[in-house]
């Protein structure tokens, strides 16, 4: 067999395409520009919740964002580290970032206006991005779905920490059951888009599955958030500020509203509450650690030559 029937019969088995496989060129930059932008997607996240570290109401909560917001970095670099074996340089992906010229999810540009916003971050964005994330750890490309195994480890117990706290919330004083339910009106929507534009306004679906990158479509993955997301609205007492959520037995799943696709193509484009905050903090960040980087640079050149 010649590569692309190599390549083609991997796919076809089910198998893990793996770095030093062929692979067609359109495969390479898909898998580049999915990891990449999930990696940055990772790191940004660390953003909205990170501003609630030092503010947190208690020792233990603030214990458990920063475990929580740490494991985001982590997520970042095992995914910045499967980019890399597709051929990708992390700082031109992180230059790609900054500049624009990568995308990052949209989720990560809203603002985060209390405590409140911890708990449904963890319990709506943690939870869409494991019903998002557990089908990528059967992705055919090798180093991704290993990366996605224990990314979802980890991702459970952001989603179980989030929903621990939001129970605890609404458990408490009626101030506290307001700001619970007005971060979930602030971000259920949001939560929603966070699975791409409609089936049929996704250019990139119908190739990333034929190559099994993907394993579902964005409106599949985003009915079974729904679904799972309501009853859980319910056990915790909160509406979801949809009128058109109901149960449609015929279908064995939630009817819901429609996304405003405007504003998810305003955010993507850069046009979000939050995005200039975001990319400024990030660019920031890249620059004040320049000279760490220039250092173990150095360091390493140094030891290589004394070697040489
Ligand atoms: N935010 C930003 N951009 C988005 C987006 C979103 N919510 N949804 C779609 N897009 C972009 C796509 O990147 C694509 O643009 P591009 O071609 O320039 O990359 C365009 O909109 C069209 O969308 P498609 O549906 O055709 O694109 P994909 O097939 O790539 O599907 C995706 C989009 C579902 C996000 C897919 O890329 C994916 O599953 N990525 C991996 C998971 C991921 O990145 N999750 C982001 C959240 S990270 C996270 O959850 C961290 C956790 O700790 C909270």
């Amino acid at each position: 067999m010649n590569d692309e029937q190599t390549f083609a019969d991997t796919i076809a088995k089910d198998q893990r395409v793996e770095p030093r496989d062929w692979m067609p060129e359109a495969y390479r930059r898909t898998m580049i520009r999915q990891v990449a932008q999930h990696a940055h997607s990772e790191i940004i996240g660390m953003q909205p919740e990170g501003e609630w570290i030092t503010r947190a109401p208690s020792l233990r909560r603030k214990a458990i964002l920063l475990a929580k917001v740490q494991d985001e970095a982590g997520h970042g670099l095992y995914l910045y580290s499967a980019a890399e074996t597709l051929g990708a340089d992390r700082g031109d992906l992180t230059r790609r970032l900054i500049e624009g010229r990568q995308k990052y999810s949209s989720i990560f540009n809203y603002p985060t206006l209390s405590f409140a916003d911890v708990g449904v971050i963890g319990w709506l964005v943690d939870g869409a991005a494991i019903c998002n994330q557990v089908p990528l750890c059967r992705s055919s490309y090798g180093p991704y779905g290993r990366a996605m195994i224990r990314i979802c480890k980890e991702e459970s117990f952001h989603q179980r920490q989030g929903y621990e706290l939001l129970m605890t919330m609404m458990g408490g004083t009626p101030a506290q059951r307001e700001m619970v339910q007005d971060a979930v009106d602030r971000w259920w929507w949001p939560s929603l888009m966070m699975f791409g534009p409609p089936d049929d306004q996704s250019p990139n679906s119908a190739q990333s599955m034929a190559w099994k990158i993907k394993r579902h479509s964005n409106d599949e993955l985003r009915q079974r958030f729904v679904d799972m997301s309501v009853p859980q609205a319910e056990a915790l007492g909160v509406t979801l500020p949809d009128p058109e959520l109901s149960w449609n037995a015929e279908r064995g799943h939630y009817d819901f509203g429609t996304p405003d696709w405007d504003e998810l193509k305003r955010v993507i484009s850069g046009d979000g509450p939050c995005n200039a905050q975001r990319i400024a903090h990030r660019r920031k960040a890249d620059e004040d650690g320049a000279w760490v980087r220039e250092a173990a640079a150095a360091h390493a050149a140094r030891k290589a030559g004394t070697r040489s």
